[in-house]
């Protein structure tokens, strides 16, 4: 039913709440038909290019196998495998594959240069995780949540960990969806301010609180869902000894989930690292809906290309 025609997804900003919701809808209704068997063929003929600049496991075979669900036909290019990678502008590579695909997905370092291949494309181009934000991801945890909550509204969601790509766009889609959000890290890891700010701005015409706290127990109080991410994403791996320190006390361990409601979940984006940002206690205990949450990134994801591309 979405229809984000001529439109990217670069933040999850670039969307209105009621187009959020409606892709959440869709996603639930594309979920149905796959298990049911039933075709859906939306996007017959068509083709998706996915260029990759960083590694992936979800990313990569959600979108491949949604565009083969969706009938359709997606194309692997490692950064360095194409042009691109030995130098070829990012414009004149949005202009190509343009040519060629009827939409681009990318995973790369710098949002800036998602942006840029954006403004040169003449077909949707979709953030697949840059440093700042991951929009997918969080269409398909927001899908999680509705699933088992039965609404957004109102539900609060709490992150404990490092002020990422993935604190970002969670603040910016619980904000949209008028989910409650609040995030803690430790001292000087804490979610880029003015990215907070237009969280803050988003949240006041859904009602949704954003809150930044350096206490992890105070942001999981009550919470309905507690989600972790690694301490060193993808390209900070340098800084891995020094933020096993710094993160000391932010790990998502049963002492803590004990300050959510009885019945919180458990989120991950994955990939995790046990013993560190989570213990194997919570992320493979009941509580847990991390696979679930890996699965919908297909389901979500369907959707989404649907609005876009079909
Ligand atoms: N969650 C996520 O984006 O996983 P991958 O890095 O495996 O794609
Ligand atoms: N914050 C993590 C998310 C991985 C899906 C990273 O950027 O590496």
């Amino acid at each position: 039913k979405s229809n984000l025609k001529g439109k990217h997804l670069l933040t999850l900003a670039d969307l209105n709440s009621d187009e959020i919701l409606q892709l959440i809808e869709d996603a639930v209704q594309l979920k149905k038909m796959q298990k049911e068997g039933k075709p859906h063929s939306y996007l017959s003929g068509k083709t998706l290019a996915m260029i990759f600049e960083k590694s992936s496991t979800r990313t990569r075979v959600s979108f491949e196998v949604g565009m083969n669900q969706l009938g359709g036909h997606a194309l692997f290019l490692s950064r360095t495998d194409i042009q691109l990678g030995r130098g070829e502008t990012v414009s004149d590579t949005a202009k190509v594959l343009s040519r060629y695909v009827d939409g681009i997905m990318i995973r790369a370092h710098e949002h800036s240069g998602v942006e840029e291949l954006a403004a040169n494309s003449t077909v949707p181009v979709i953030n697949a995780l840059t440093d700042d934000f991951h929009p997918c991801q969080v269409l398909a945890d927001l899908l999680t949540l509705y699933e088992v909550k039965g609404e957004l509204k109102g539900n609060k969601l709490a992150y404990v960990g490092d002020g990422n790509n993935m604190a970002h766009s969670l603040m910016i889609g619980c904000a949209k969806t008028g989910v409650h959000c609040s995030i803690a890290s430790p001292k000087g890891y804490e979610p880029n301010p003015s990215i907070v700010e237009l969280a803050l701005e988003i949240a006041q015409e859904t009602g949704a609180k954003i809150v930044v706290t350096n206490q992890p127990e105070e942001a999981v109080a009550n919470a309905d869902a507690v989600y972790t991410d690694v301490w060193a994403s993808m390209g900070w791996e340098d800084e891995q000894e020094v933020r096993l320190q710094a993160f000391q006390g932010y790990q998502v361990n049963k002492e803590l989930m004990s300050y959510a409601k009885e019945d919180a979940i458990f989120l991950h984006c994955l990939p995790a690292k046990r013993g560190q940002e989570v213990s194997a206690e919570v992320i493979d205990g009941p509580q847990s809906l991390v696979f679930e949450e890996a699965e919908n990134r297909l389901h979500a994801q369907k959707a989404l290309m649907v609005a876009l591309m079909g």
